[in-house]
């Protein structure tokens, strides 16, 4: 969480530069801004509560003069939301001004120490200590990249900052450990951002920045160290034009944008290297135990997964929840292959339980979104969903593609690699045809539910994520409480809570699982229950029918999550929240 960028070049228009790449990561952390310039005048910083756009209407952050910068975009981990917390951070005489994306978990004990030795400390945040910790070394007489490299290793936990002083007003410094950096090159233009893509269209040579590394960027000329000082030649890569999309195109949110594109993007996800979906197909064969590892919608992704590894693939998979993951590293050795699941790549939780089925000598398998993770970084094999960037707080099209990827590994552990790459690309059409069928009617649904306090979904088998999945979308983004649980469950407690007029939604395709979820249907709309059902046959005991169309069972998942996509999306709107930025939430969680 929280986008960090840094910019100088020979153009004059430095601050709206570094606000046009802030905008591109505002998906990070959208609770308060700041940027710091150095001009002719010396050091100036603006910042403030509120959205990007919010704070620049009062603060003006995009016209601020200077001719090199930082910016920053919050999502708050220590201390609130005030202005005094908002990043950049300064030293005591605002000589030297900070950003900062992670945690130092030591803070409390570098803030004693600091205060002790007479600096004076105005927030609340972990960020702070750091630019103190650099007066006292330039104090020494170090530089600001020598004052950096020393402090780096001092601070325990994850970060990746940049910092910039008016002692040295030549250049940027920035660092990283745990969280990600990346560096981007011009012609006579240098930056320093947590995403590529918020360089997109700016550079034409991408460094990726190591654990431990630290670069210092002039507009001429950029320096590479690693963690002993020591200067080191990197290789750069292309940009990928790809990631450079960000735009809305026409819709008034991402999050439509993304669900409306999910049957151009779920193709994508079939255009994959057939050799490597094989070996890591026998890779999961040959496996002792086989754990999938995810949060949020990644993890409800994998439960289908799971599920279509165990009816196609014959082969029993453990889906664990990322942030318990750790708990079961016990059990994990060098027979066990770890499959790994994450849009971003960057969720801390995944990436701390790889590593440790890494240390313990397990095989790790990827499934990811961006490229240029640093979940990428610890695998094995990578696979990537081929969706293009995901902006809305919410994973849409990730999620689609991410169920598309388990079928064609499912069906690869069978030598049916082709046929389920020709059942996806079909599928494509019947996703276009459950949005044009239903937009009218999930609107009339929203109409008539959006008072509603409590929402439950249910399923059966394949569908019981997709039913999980359809929940965590709603109270996301309309803030209504939603649970999502197996059909069969609702009689072993949750049916006490059901009353007269509580919507239930039913996901009960006409498969395998159809007469069993309708009978639990019946047993909510006995008690009082609304039904909404999400089927490809109509039945007299629904209250409203989103239709499906028919698809083989194992489909039923793809099609179905769409309508519930749409359905919280109109509900946030019909509530009046933004659904691209759902309240106390970001779309990279690099904390614990
Ligand atoms: C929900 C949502 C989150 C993410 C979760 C994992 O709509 O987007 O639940 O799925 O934070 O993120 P990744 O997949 O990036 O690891």
């Amino acid at each position: 969480m929280c986008g960090i960028i840094g910019y100088c070049g020979n153009n004059g228009k430095a601050s709206s530069i570094i606000f046009e790449g802030l905008k591109k990561m505002e998906y990070r952390g959208y609770d308060s801004s700041g940027v710091a310039m150095l001009s002719g005048d010396g050091l100036v910083v603006k910042k403030g509560v509120g959205t990007l756009e919010e704070v620049n209407k009062k603060y003006k952050l995009d016209k601020m003069p200077g001719y090199m910068g930082i910016g920053h975009t919050r999502w708050a981990t220590h201390g609130g939301v005030t202005q005094i917390n908002t990043h950049p951070h300064c030293d005591c005489k605002n000589q030297i001004a900070v950003i900062h994306n992670g945690i130092v978990d030591n803070y409390q004990e570098l803030r004693d120490d600091l205060i002790k030795k007479g600096h004076h400390l105005i927030s609340e945040t972990d960020t702070e200590v750091i630019p103190h910790k650099l007066e006292d070394e330039m104090k020494m007489g170090r530089s600001l990249e020598e004052a950096v490299m020393h402090v780096a290793p001092r601070l325990h936990g994850s970060y990746a900052f940049l910092a910039i002083s008016t002692k040295e007003p030549n250049k940027i410094v920035g660092t990283r450990k745990g969280s990600p950096l990346v560096v981007g090159l011009g012609d006579h233009k240098a930056f320093a951002a947590s995403d590529s893509l918020a360089l997109s269209g700016l550079i034409d040579q991408l460094y990726l920045l190591g654990d431990g590394e630290t670069a210092v960027l002039t507009p001429d000329k950029t320096t590479f160290y690693d963690h002993t000082g020591r200067e080191i030649h990197k290789k750069f890569i292309k940009p990928d034009v790809m990631w450079g999309e960000s735009e809305k195109g026409g819709y008034d949110y991402f999050m439509l944008k993304e669900i409306m594109e999910q049957p151009k993007t779920l193709i994508e996800a079939t255009n994959q290297d057939e050799e490597n979906f094989t070996s890591i197909a026998l890779d999961i064969l040959r496996a002792d135990h086989v754990i999938v590892t995810a949060c949020g919608s990644s993890r409800y992704a994998a439960l289908v997964g799971r599920y279509l590894i165990s009816s196609v693939g014959k082969k029993f998979a453990e889906v664990v929840m990322a942030s318990e993951f750790q708990y079961f590293a016990d059990s994990v050795d060098k027979n066990t292959l770890v499959l790994a699941v994450s849009q971003s790549g960057e969720t801390l939780d995944v990436i701390e339980g790889v590593q440790l089925a890494h240390k313990a000598g397990a095989k790790i398998v990827s499934i990811i979104n961006r490229p240029q993770s640093l979940l990428g970084e610890l695998s094995h094999h990578v696979i990537y969903l081929n969706c293009g960037p995901e902006i809305g707080v919410c994973a849409t099209k990730s999620f689609l593609n991410q169920v598309a990827v388990f079928y064609l590994l499912a069906f690869s552990m069978v030598h049916c690699f082709d046929m389920a790459v020709d059942n996806i690309r079909k599928v494509g059409k019947q996703v276009s045809k459950v949005i044009d069928w239903n937009r009218e009617e999930i609107n009339r649904i929203c109409e008539r539910y959006y008072k509603k306090n409590d929402f439950y979904f249910i399923a059966r088998g394949i569908n019981f994520a997709i039913a999980s999945e359809g929940a965590l979308k709603l109270k996301e983004i309309s803030y209504i409480h939603a649970e999502g649980m197996p059909a069969g469950e609702l009689k072993h407690g949750t049916l006490s809570l059901i009353e007269e007029g509580t919507p239930v939604l039913a996901i009960c395709p006409g498969d395998y699982t159809y007469r069993e979820t309708l009978s639990n249907a019946m047993e909510a709309k006995s008690r009082g229950a609304k039904i909404i059902a999400v089927s490809d046959e109509n039945n007299e005991i629904y209250d409203h029918w989103i239709r499906l169309p028919k698809v083989h069972e194992l489909l039923y998942p793809i099609v179905a999550v769409v309508p519930l996509q749409l359905l919280a999306y109109y509900m946030a709107i019909k509530r009046g929240h933004n659904p691209d930025m759902p309240r106390n939430l970001a779309k990279s969680v690099t904390v614990k």
